[in-house]
């Protein structure tokens, strides 16, 4: 990965999101934080724009938002163009969205899954890569609403 990899929560994902940032930085790989950095509630759409916007300005190509079911984060995101943003809660779904269409996104819900349960769909995720052929079509479709 030559460009940082995105990560951002909301209050109720702040705590997975910095153990995910420790897990990140064991495995050398760098991470710009898009916050939110205390526990103090705040609204999932400002931080999931935030790193939505840096994709499209070419600054990140992926990133992990955690909310607490990944849910808001996910619908939020995927309002970008640019944005192909995942709720996973198992690893075969995060291989399979990187594989077949070509997620740039993982969200994950801090209020569903553990976090040796996020790390496993992490790896699955980072791990994984776009497979294009048949699948290329199907993603280019996805904009041409
Ligand atoms: C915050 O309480 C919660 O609504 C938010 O983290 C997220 O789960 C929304 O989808």
């Amino acid at each position: 990965m030559t460009k940082p990899l995105g990560l951002a929560s909301d209050h109720a994902g702040l705590e997975l999101k910095r153990a995910l940032l420790t897990e990140l930085e064991k495995r050398g790989i760098a991470v710009r934080d898009f916050g939110t950095h205390s526990s103090e509630s705040c609204d999932y759409p400002d931080f999931a724009h935030a790193t939505a916007r840096a994709i499209e300005a070419g600054e990140i190509d992926c990133a992990i938002l955690v909310c607490g079911t990944g849910v808001g984060m996910s619908i939020a995101a995927n309002r970008h163009a640019a944005v192909r943003a995942v709720v996973c809660s198992e690893p075969l779904s995060a291989r399979m969205s990187r594989q077949h269409n070509n997620a740039n996104v993982l969200c994950l819900g801090a209020r569903v899954v553990g976090t040796g349960t996020a790390i496993d769909i992490v790896e699955a995720f980072l791990g994984a890569a776009f497979e294009g052929g048949r699948h290329a079509g199907r993603v280019a479709r996805i904009n041409t609403v």
